[in-house]
């Protein structure tokens, strides 16, 4: 099975097997990024421009060793003193930098559907490092590819999603990516943080912890995104922490050997109690920051070998 995409813009257009395909060739990016010289020449001479529009830490500081331990030139725009400050549009921006060349885009912005809207405009493969709320792609295959070597496989587990789902990209991506892979998700929030249409996604819904916590294998946890609310979601971070924040009392709920999961950044005692989080016995927060880096090489990989094959972009 090939990986037949021009871009990779979310989880939405892959079918199961190029989600394994993906997921293989990143763990073998693992054992390279383990090894003392963690060099390959995959990306020789194409040129990586990363573009960010969002603040991000490690969506692209992992993007870069990505692309720069895959060889390739990579470039990070700075978008706070770009154009854009200056009126220039999305479109305007994106036109400009595709003159240049570049082969491979990676877009983050506030925006959703804003990184499908530039990928129809360039000539280069675009990469989705989240938009809006809408897809976080790369987040759900690092995402994946941690469940699936903490867990053995990434079929008929049970995933607990927990807080603040109706303002994140990482939670839509993510029910799109397990529920293709044949998983049970469970959604854990106060109902202001449910999104309304959720009952068309194949999702059981919760507003107890406890009970939606019952014997799962995977606790994803979320942070509460402040940035994106206007107001009167939850009534205090206290209150939020007491009902909805992960602890030990509560994990003890899942099953013994459930791991925690966190896309970071994390609002410690917020969402989650910060010893939990360090906890190396259950949490796994530290390897999906690892993941992250493998799972980019992976797509950006993948993306570059189909411009190769297919230099006209005959593939959506
Ligand atoms: C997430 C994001 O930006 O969507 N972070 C990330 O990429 N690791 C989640 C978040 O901001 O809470």
């Amino acid at each position: 099975m090939t990986f037949r995409h021009r871009h990779l813009l979310g989880i939405e257009p892959l079918h199961p097997m190029e989600i394994t395909t993906l997921l293989d060739l990143a763990d073998q990016y693992v054992a390279l990024n383990r090894a003392p010289q963690k060099h390959s020449d995959a990306l020789a001479g194409l040129t990586q421009v990363n573009m960010f529009f969002e603040n991000s830490t490690r969506t692209q500081a992992s993007f870069e060793l990505a692309g720069k331990r895959l060889g390739a030139d990579v470039m990070n725009m700075a978008m706070q003193a770009s154009s854009i400050k200056k009126g220039e549009t999305l479109i305007d921006t994106a036109m400009t930098i595709n003159a240049m060349h570049p082969d491979l885009l990676v877009v983050r912005h506030p925006h959703s559907g804003a990184v499908n809207l530039l990928a129809d405009k360039v000539n280069c493969a675009v990469l989705n490092a989240g938009d809006g709320r809408h897809e976080h792609p790369t987040q759900a295959l690092l995402d994946a590819l941690t469940i699936r070597r903490a867990k053995g496989r990434l079929h008929r587990l049970s995933v607990a999603i927990c807080g603040d789902i109706a303002h994140s990209r990482v939670a839509r991506s993510n029910i799109l990516l397990l529920g293709k892979m044949e998983n049970r998700i469970r959604l854990i929030g106060p109902p202001t943080l449910i999104p309304a249409d959720v009952r068309d996604w194949g999702v059981e819904v919760f507003d107890d912890m406890r009970a939606g916590l019952a014997g799962v294998d995977v606790v994803m946890m979320l942070r509460l995104q402040k940035e994106r609310m206007d107001g009167g979601f939850i009534p205090s971070e206290r209150e939020y922490y007491h009902r909805f924040g992960l602890d030990g009392e509560k994990l003890s709920h899942a099953k013994d050997d459930a791991i925690v999961m966190h896309p970071g950044p994390m609002n410690r005692g917020v969402e989650i109690d910060g010893t939990l989080a360090d906890d190396i016995n259950r949490s796994v927060i530290q390897e999906q920051v690892e993941m992250g880096v493998a799972v980019r090489m992976a797509a950006m990989d993948l993306l570059a070998r189909n411009r190769a094959a297919a230099p006209q972009g005959v593939m959506v």
